[in-house]
């Protein structure tokens, strides 16, 4: 599972679990492309020796832009993991165009621009992996997440599609579905909630931002040569 020659590209590094998937491929020895949109989190990174490129997944130039000084920089593009993403939760009554919108914006097609960007590099080098982070909320669906759900059940059928189209030319594409990871993302649950859902979960416990690194960091190591188009849970048990 050595990574060193490798050069990967994680959206969302900035924090949570971005950022840990982000840590691991660099602990292993990749050469490290980050975006996000937070400046001071970007220039952390920078300082740790990472290509660090603002960039918003819902802006298509900015995308493209980005993609481009990846393979100035490096000359090569081997991994994408698509990992930025929000929730904009509300009652579907109650949801606001804006709020759907956001959402399919960042988490559906964030992921488009950059597959899009990305396959053009990775179809040239005739090898390339991409994972892209779903959600078990989009398989089990959940109330108040009807946009959430739906891009991230979105995001499922687009990488069994892409997987098909790019298996020919040595490109793996899964996709990785956590269950409940502690990140800002959840901190703005109440406890209550919290204790709800680690009820529901068979290990009795929540997971952590590296839980999800280790499987991402698996399936774009060379230890991954023959899965493809898969949607596999990092969720202690919860969807089972
Ligand atoms: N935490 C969980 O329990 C859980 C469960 C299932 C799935 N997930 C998924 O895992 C991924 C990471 O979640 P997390 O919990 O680590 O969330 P988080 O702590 O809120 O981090 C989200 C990351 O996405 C970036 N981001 C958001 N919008 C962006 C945009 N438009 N362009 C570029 N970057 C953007 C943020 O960076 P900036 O603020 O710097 O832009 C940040 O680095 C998401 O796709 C989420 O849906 C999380």
């Amino acid at each position: 599972m050595n990574m060193l020659g490798k050069i990967a590209l994680v959206t969302g590094a900035t924090r949570g679990i971005g950022k840990a998937i982000a840590g691991r491929l660099k602990a292993a020895g990749a050469e490290l492309v980050v975006t996000g949109r937070d400046q001071a989190l970007l220039q952390a990174w920078e300082d740790q020796g990472a290509l660090a490129i603002r960039a918003d997944v819902t802006q298509v130039q900015e995308v493209n832009d980005l993609i481009e000084a990846t393979i100035r920089h490096f000359g090569q593009l081997d991994v994408v993991v698509n990992n930025a993403g929000v929730t904009q939760d509300g009652l579907l009554m109650r949801m606001s165009d804006a709020d759907w919108n956001k959402v399919l914006a960042t988490n559906l097609t964030g992921v488009f621009h950059v597959c899009r960007a990305a396959i053009r590099p990775m179809l040239k080098q005739r090898q390339g992996k991409i994972v892209n982070i779903s959600s078990v909320i989009g398989v089990i669906g959940n109330p108040g997440q009807t946009n959430y759900a739906a891009s991230k059940a979105g995001v499922i059928g687009f990488s069994k599609a892409l997987a098909k189209e790019v298996a020919g030319r040595n490109i793996l594409v899964n996709v990785v579905a956590p269950g409940y990871i502690e990140s800002e993302m959840t901190r703005a649950l109440t406890e209550e909630q919290r204790h709800k859902i680690v009820q529901m979960i068979p290990l009795g416990r929540t997971g952590q931002g590296d839980d999800v690194a280790s499987l991402v960091h698996f399936l774009v190591s060379e230890a991954n040569g023959y899965i493809t188009g898969q949607t596999i849970h990092c969720d202690g048990g919860l969807v089972i």
